[in-house]
């Protein structure tokens, strides 16, 4: 299994160039699903879990060819993805493949919407919580589809098609929204989503539907009004910039020191992220190529911070935003609010030596002078790359290792990192 080696201590300097978030690219692939005709998805990032919704998507008989590189593309340049699903031939999406996969689960709402009937693996739960599909089922069934859960699967049916109406959200979920709104597309008459997720990636996709001949409006507030529409065409579509990619980079640089540019990145995307680094003591200037980050000299100031839905600061942030605070110059307090368990990063970073101290859904970390690299090993992501982080920052060598999590959601992670200074590299086998 490969693993990535890095020796901290460099300042990073340069520029990083933001690619297409993972979580707008899963569902527009997703969306693909709901019509005949091709859509057409540029700037999709190079990512394990986007080759594996590849695979599933190519189960339910979707034909997807990637576009290779033309002269004068940039080498990080995110692939273009040319999506068919002509032919549905298969409704099925089995345990093998959804339980590698949660977002994989979503294919039901397009499914369902034009074919009439799913049936799909229960993704079961994950490192960061149990994470139930209720909500999801909830809004289908106000669709009118009839739901049965038998043998581990959510078999859904909609013989005479799917029928609009309106879902009220006792919480605030962005795998519900993605899949009431994507369900609605096609369904007769009129849906309003009430206490939607009102995330960056919910509007892309509800722009690529638009694009796509669906009447969605009010994506990005907490009311979504969609007029369904009898078939969706084929479009083109760009995926906007990943603001936790982003986020993570601003952190790393915040950590080590230096001067980074984030080319491509959008601001508005993250800036309730960019107010706590603010605090902490960065510099953050946008300018018409992005955001550019940079700390000199100063130590960081501690910060208190909650994970919220957006605009508040994102879950997806809050392993990385630790793994800063753990050098900051006295005690911050993190509470993890939208999953019950996205604590797996704070024994890895006790390895470095970090003083994390947790209670109940609120992390205390008390801040040292310098953390000393370890071998550390995580079981998610961002949990992952707040490993990376600390590395960067600390005194010596870390090796971490089971780094497939990095693969699913960070694109040539160590390149992007070395080009500015970080001594790191992977070591395969
Ligand atoms: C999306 O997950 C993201 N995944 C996550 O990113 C992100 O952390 C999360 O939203 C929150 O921003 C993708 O977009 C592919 P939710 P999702 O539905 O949609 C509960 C990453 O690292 N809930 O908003 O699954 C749920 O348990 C990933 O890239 C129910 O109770 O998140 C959680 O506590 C990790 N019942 C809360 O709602 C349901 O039916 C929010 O979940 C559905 C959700």
């Amino acid at each position: 299994m490969d693993r990535i080696r890095i020796v901290g201590g460099s300042k990073l300097n340069g520029t990083i160039p933001i690619s297409g978030a993972k979580n707008a690219a899963l569902p527009l692939m997703i969306a693909g699903l709901l019509s005949e005709e091709t859509l057409i998805l540029d700037n999709v990032p190079r990512l394990a879990d986007v080759a594996q919704l590849q695979r599933i998507l190519g189960n339910h008989g979707v034909d997807i060819m990637s576009a290779g590189k033309r002269p004068g593309d940039h080498e990080y340049q995110g692939q273009t993805l040319h999506i068919s699903a002509k032919n549905i031939i298969d409704t099925t999406a089995p345990y093998e493949l959804v339980s590698k996969m949660r977002a994989s689960f979503w294919v039901i709402a397009p499914l369902l919407a034009r074919m009439q009937e799913a049936k799909v693996s229960l993704p079961g739960g994950c490192a960061i919580g149990t994470r139930p599909v209720d909500l999801l089922i909830m809004a289908l069934e106000k669709l009118g589809a009839e739901l049965t859960i038998d043998g581990g699967y959510v078999i859904a049916k909609a013989p005479g098609g799917l029928k609009g109406a309106e879902i009220d959200f006792p919480k605030v979920t962005v795998s519900g929204t993605h899949v009431a709104l994507m369900a609605a597309t096609l369904a007769k008459g009129t849906t309003i989503i009430n206490n939607a997720a009102c995330e960056p990636e919910i509007v892309d996709v509800a722009d690529c539907l638009n694009k796509m001949g669906a009447r969605v409006t009010g994506a990005g507030t907490p009311r979504i009004v969609i007029e369904g529409v009898a078939k969706l065409h084929g479009a083109r579509h760009t995926v906007l910039p990943d603001r936790i990619e982003t986020g993570t980079y601003a952190m790393a640089v915040a950590m080590t020191g230096g001067d980074v540019q984030l080319s491509g990145a959008r601001p508005e995307l993250l800036q309730s992220a960019l107010d706590v680094l603010t605090q902490a003591g960065a510099t953050i200037t946008v300018n018409n190529d992005g955001i550019r980050v940079s700390r000199n000299g100063a130590g960081l100031s501690p910060v208190n911070v909650s994970t919220a839905p957006f605009p508040g600061f994102p879950t997806d942030l809050q392993a990385q935003l630790m793994a800063l605070m753990s050098c900051a110059k006295g005690s911050s307090h993190i509470t993890e609010t939208i999953f019950e368990n996205r604590f797996m990063h704070v024994q890895e970073l006790a390895r470095f030596g970090a003083r994390i101290h947790l209670d109940g859904e609120t992390a205390t970390i008390d801040g040292i002078a310098k953390l000393r690299g370890a071998p550390v090993m995580a079981t998610d992501l961002r949990a992952s790359v707040s490993l990376v982080i600390a590395g960067l920052a600390a005194e010596g060598e870390t090796m971490v290792n089971r780094i497939y999590h990095l693969d699913r959601g960070f694109e040539r992670l160590e390149e992007k990192l070395s080009a500015c200074g970080a001594t790191i590299e992977r070591i395969s086998g």
